[in-house]
């Protein structure tokens, strides 16, 4: 079977640059320096790994049935609120981890897989927004 347009990528991106942790956070806090501050206790990069295993565990299951990703950033949603992360910063993380596969896929990052990402990053700035009151 054909993976979907998101779990190619992924794949792709695994096996040409590893671990993405380091271009992720790299872009987020090169276009949203603000939000470096959030993780001022992450030592050990321990949070910002867990956070990427969990957005890619969400994603990919959406790309699929969706049959927990959903409901999983939605929670992640309302606990984030908690801690002062508002459900609108959710989509600069999914876009730059977009931004971090496209770097790694170069020109394999083909229009379909472009198309697939920017709907994922809508979807879970919908999902965000919704689990949380205005
Ligand atoms: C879809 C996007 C996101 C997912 C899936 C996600 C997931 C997670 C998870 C699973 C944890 C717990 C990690 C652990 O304790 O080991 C966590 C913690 C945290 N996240 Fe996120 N996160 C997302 C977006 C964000 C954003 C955009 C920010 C802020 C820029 C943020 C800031 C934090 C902080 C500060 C913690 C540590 C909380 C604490 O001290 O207990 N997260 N996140």
């Amino acid at each position: 079977m054909t993976p979907n347009p998101i779990t190619a990528s992924l794949e792709i991106a695994a096996e040409r640059g590893g671990d993405l942790t380091g271009a992720v956070y790299g872009v987020l806090f090169a276009q949203h320096p603000h939000l470096q501050a959030f993780f001022c206790n992450d030592t050990d990069g321990s949070v910002r790994g867990e956070m990427l295993a969990q957005f890619f565990e969400a994603i990919l299951d959406m790309a699929g049935g969706d049959y927990y990703g959903s409901a999983l950033i939605r929670s992640l949603a309302v606990n984030h609120d908690g801690l002062g992360v508002a459900p609108d910063v959710f989509p600069l993380f999914a876009d730059a981890v977009q931004a971090a596969v496209r770097e790694v896929l170069g020109p394999l990052f083909v229009p379909e897989i472009e198309r697939a990402w920017q709907d994922m990053v809508g979807r879970v700035h919908a999902l965000a927004a919704a689990s949380v009151c205005a």
